[in-house]
This record gives C-alpha cells, structure tokens and sequence, in this order.
C-alpha cells in the first residue's frame, strides 16, 4: 500500500533509496520514483513500473545527491501513470512530496488551490500536499512552517515526506500510516517499515500520529503539532539484513515456505515451559476474567483467526473470527468479559486498526497478536503477543500464517488455563507436539510431492478446497493462496457445504482437495464420495494414519502424524508448495500478484 522512504546525508542517496525501495516493494509495485535535493534544486525521476524499471530509468538519467525521497506505489487515486507515479512537485518543481495513504479532503484542498492559480499535473490525492506547502511559502513561511501548516490541512491517513531545494534536510510527518526512522551510521533514514533500511541499521525509532521529524546530515528533531520536541525511545531491531534478501531462493514466496520451521520454533521458544504457556507479556490469570473471545483479521491472518477461534470453542470457550472490514461497520452487541483480538502480520492493515479501534470504543480488552514489534496495532492494542516469524516480503503469507497458527494456539491453551484455572489433561501432548512441529514441517518440505500434483493439474478449470473443523480455515487459505499468485479460479468451502450449492460447479475438471485432520474422518468420506461420483479427482492431504482417506481419494499428499489440531498447519505447507508450483508453472509474477499489496493501509 505505498512505500515511501528517505535517505539523508547518505554518499549516494539514489543507490541507499533503491535499496529501500526494493525492500518495500511488496507494498506496492504500480509505479515508483525518487527526488534528489541536490543543492542545485530538487530532482525528480519517476516512472510507471517496478522499483527495476525505475533503476534502468536512472541508469540513463543518474541523479546525484546526498538528500532524497523514494516512493513505490499502489495506485487507490489514479492509475498507474508516469504522471500519477510520485514523488510530486509544486508549480516551481521547488520541492517534491511522497505520500501513503488516503487524503480524504483532497478534493475540496485541489479545487480551493486551482482556483489560486495551482496547475496540477496528476489526478492523485497527494499532489494537493506540495501545492499547499508552495502557498504557505508563497506567503512568506519558512519550510518547516510552511510543511506544518500543510500537514494541518490534510484530513484522512497519511505518511508524508518533503525535500525543498533550499535545504538538506528532509521533512516528514505521520497520521494514521506507518512512519520509521532509522538511525545509520552513514545516513539517516526514513521509510514507511524497517526492512527499507536494515542493510544499513538496526537502530529504529517508531514516529507516532501528530510527529513531525526533522531529518539533517547531523541530525534529528522530532516534535509534535505544536511543534514542541518530543521524545521517542530508539529500538533495537532483531531482525538481520539476510532475512530481507532473497539469497539462493527465485522468489522471496519459496524462501518464506522454507523458513516455516525455524518461523515456528521461533514463535514457541520459551512459552512452553513446564508444559504451561507463558506468553511474556501477558502475567498468569491475565485471562481469568474473559467470558468469549472476538477475532478481527484480513486475508491470510483471518484464516489464522477462524483456525484460533476453532480451537477455543474446541476448549469451551465461545469465540468468533470477523473480517475486520465488516467488523468496523457493524460490530456485534458488546458484553463485558469479551476480549477482542487482532491477528495482523504487519500490525498496520486499516481494517484491522478499524475494527481494534472500533471495538476499544466500546470498551472492549484489545490484544495484537503481530510480527512487527513497533506496530500501529502493537502500541495501540492493550497488549500484543508477537508471533516471530522474521520478515516476510512476499505479497501472499506463508511462514506468517503458520506463526500466527502457532502462536493461537498457544493463546488458546493459556486462555483455556486462565479462565479453568487448571491445566487440561491435553496441554502436554500439544505442547510436546508444538516442540516438534519444525521437524514435522522439515519432513514436509522434504517430502511433498506438491510439483508433481501442480503439473498433473494446471490446465484445470478450477480448484476447489475443502475441509471440517480447523481444516475449513485451511481450505479457505489453499483457494486464497492458489487464486492470489496463480491467478485460477479457486474456492475453499467447509466440506459439509458442498452439496448447498458448490457441487454444481464440480466437473472432471475441477481438482477438490480434501484436508483431513483425523477429526471428523467419516464425514469428510461422504463429502469425497460426492465429488468424486461427480467425476471430479479427490486429492487428500491427512496424516498418514488416515488410511481409510487414502481408499476413497484419488492421490494423497500426507503430513507427518501429529496433535490433530496441528495437523492444519502442516496441510496448509503441502497447499502453499503447491499454489507455489502451479504459479511458477504458469509464469507468474509470484512475490509480486498483479493488483495486489502485502500491507493495505486504507480502509
Ligand atoms: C493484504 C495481503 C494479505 C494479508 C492481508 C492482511 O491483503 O495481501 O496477504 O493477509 O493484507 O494483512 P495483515 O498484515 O493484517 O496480516
């Protein structure tokens, strides 16, 4: 959903933005550019494309400068144009802009500065920002007031950065989209996530809404509306500059389906002791008082939510997975006792925000189960529990979905623990087998047969996925991870639903994959005798006690015994090795789907 980011006092600012661009991409990949406040006046290259076409643009037409912006975009005002592309200019090209997010009154802002005589050049939201900036400084203003004053008048989300060509300095302001600062050695840096510069840094400091961040060769000021300095504390990130690069791996999807084991062990270290869930920051009994548990998620990690509120109801728990989007509009009726909880890899995703901030309105507990340590969702959320996957780039989730799953289901057993106050005769064996998880995920990888399944059906009309209990999450995620990157039409259903309707559309054509946890086994067989006697090929993916599967099915791609609850989550790694084949198969743009973005910050 847009990245920006600034280098300032770097050697080469150009190299140090395209760095950082590369490593935002996956928030969006329409259109990209840079500015080079060079002490000469500002520079502008921008183009319609990828962060590559932009670096062959500059190889015909260097910039040189110490102090510069970068943006890749993912177009919500505009197509994707070199006109639309940012960074953006005033009428003087005196100053240039990059902006994340919506500016929702920029309609009234543009008509009120056309009228003063402003020429706009794009149709996008954000060119209004450096027009008002050039009005304030057209009346007399310095920079930095002139940079307030226009950031005042913005109402809606945004990250916004601004170089001006009489200064070496870049100025930045937050409300409602993420904003880091990076403290390097060489250079400072600002960027929309920290990926952007951890080849150069580990030192961060997360701005919060209403900073505005002051960025010079020597130094920095951070300050509030008021303008008066503020505080914010520099953290040290744990995360290293080989977990952003893609290495040996074609795409950045495959590197992140292999990491899952390490993503897992990671996720469990330390919160299993003594065969009782300790989560760091969350002290014993701090659930006892929760009478049902709200989840509010996107994608991916909606998946991960409806597979969490599974295992809780499984523990006597009520709980419920909303999409966050509806969530925000209408929530359901509040009771005291309800905790709600936000699964969300990037802790940014506006929906998700929405539906936290909705719910926190009215009065609701909040916690963030994240990846990202400084996010909008982890200082907002009463608590956060962080799932420690490292840093995923690829657009479609796979090591995170499986941290989350990790991570839930440790929160469901401690919350089970809490609310009981005993420990279950169960939490044992599924702490010993959360232990052993990576290793069953290694076999997995080892193992699969996923290439070949992808080959013997990629000319297929459709695909369908199904399953019961927590395998219905993972079913849904199978069809979302197939359509996203291979661009097939794929559906997910609870098996037991098939027949209400989705059996029409079951042909020779239409591969069903089954995932069979080992609960609900006969049921799942009448849902697979349904399909096939439709002629439709049943492929299976169940644990290889699921002998009975294995009869009635055409082929069966098995997953190493383990706790039934986690069988899921080692289906899900046969289902995303296989989206993966077909995509590649097919010659898809993997990491990159087309109209797509890993981190969607607009509502
Ligand atoms: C986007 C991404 C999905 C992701 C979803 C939620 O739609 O393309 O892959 O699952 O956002 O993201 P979050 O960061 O909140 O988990």
């Amino acid at each position: 959903m847009c990245g920006i980011t600034a280098a300032v006092g770097a050697d080469d600012a150009v190299s140090t933005l395209l760095t950082g661009l590369q490593n935002l991409e996956y928030r969006g990949y329409d259109s990209a550019g840079v500015a080079v406040a060079n002490g000469d006046g500002v520079e502008v290259v921008k183009r319609e494309g990828q962060v590559d076409d932009l670096e062959a643009l500059l190889s015909r037409r260097p910039l040189v400068g110490r102090v510069g912006l970068g943006h890749t975009r993912w177009s919500t005002h505009g197509a994707p144009t070199n006109a639309n592309a940012h960074p953006h200019t005033d009428c003087y090209g005196d100053l240039a802009v990059v902006h994340n997010g919506i500016i929702e009154n920029h309609a009234t802002l543009r008509e009120r500065l056309q009228s003063a005589g402003h020429t706009f050049t794009s149709e996008t939201d954000t060119e209004v920002v450096p027009h008002l900036v050039e009005e304030y400084l057209d009346s007399g203003a310095s920079v930095e007031t002139a940079f307030r004053l226009a950031v005042d008048d913005l109402s809606g989300s945004y990250a916004v950065a601004l170089v001006h060509e009489d200064e070496e300095a870049v100025y930045a302001a937050r409300e409602g989209s993420p904003l880091v600062f990076g403290r390097g050695t060489e250079a400072y840096h600002l960027a929309s996530d920290v990926p952007a510069f951890l080849e150069f840094t580990d030192d961060v400091v997360y701005l919060e809404d209403g900073d505005v961040i002051r960025v010079t060769p020597s130094s920095y000021e951070i300050t509030d509306t008021e303008g008066s300095p503020v505080e914010r504390p520099i953290e040290s990130i744990d995360w290293n500059s080989e977990d952003v690069e893609k290495g040996a791996f074609d795409h950045y999807m495959r590197k992140e389906i292999d990491e899952q084991p390490t993503a897992i062990a990671q996720a469990v270290r330390g919160r299993t002791d003594g065969g009782a869930v300790a989560l760091e920051s969350l002290p014993d009994g701090a659930f006892a008082d929760v009478d049902r548990v709200q989840f509010v998620a996107c994608g991916t990690s909606y998946h991960a939510a409806l597979y969490g509120a599974q295992l809780l109801r499984d523990r006597g728990v009520p709980a419920r997975a909303f999409l966050a989007s509806e969530y925000a509009m209408t929530a359901p009726p509040t009771e005291a006792g309800t905790v709600l909880v936000g699964v969300t890899q990037s802790g940014e995703t506006a929906d998700t925000l929405a539906a936290l901030r909705r719910g926190a309105s009215e009065g609701l507990r909040t916690l963030a189960v994240t990846n990202v340590v400084g996010s909008t969702a982890a200082r907002e959320c009463d608590a956060a529990v962080l799932i420690r996957a490292g840093p995923e780039i690829g657009v479609a989730a796979t090591k995170t979905f499986s941290s989350q799953v990790a991570t839930l289901t440790l929160l469901a057993e401690r919350i089970r623990r809490d609310v009981r106050g005993d420990h279950s005769d169960s939490a044992p064996a599924l702490l010993s087998a959360l232990d052993r998880l990576p290793d069953d995920v290694e076999s997995v990888l080892s193992e699969t047969r996923a290439p070949s399944f992808a080959r013997r059906y990629d000319d297929s009309d459709a695909y369908f996925f199904v399953g019961r209990g927590t395998a219905h999450p993972v079913a849904l995620e199978g069809a979302l991870k197939l359509k996203e990157i291979s661009y097939e039409h794929a559906e997910g259903f609870p098996a037991g639903e098939l027949k209400h309707g989705p059996l029409a559309l079951v042909t020779p054509s239409t591969p069903v994959f089954a995932v069979c946890t080992g609960a609900h086994t006969e049921k799942l067989l009448g849902s697979i005798e349904e399909v096939s006697a439709r002629g439709a090929p049943v492929v299976a993916v169940a644990p290889r006690s699921e002998k009975s599967v294995a009869e009635v099915a055409d082929d069966v791609l098995w997953v190493p015994e383990t706790h039934p609850e986690l069988v899921g989550l080692l289906a899900n790694v046969q289902l995303q090795l296989l989206s993966y084949h077909t995509a590649t198969l097919l010659d898809r743009p993997v990491d990159k789907p087309r109209n797509l973005a890993k981190s969607v910050t607009v509502e």
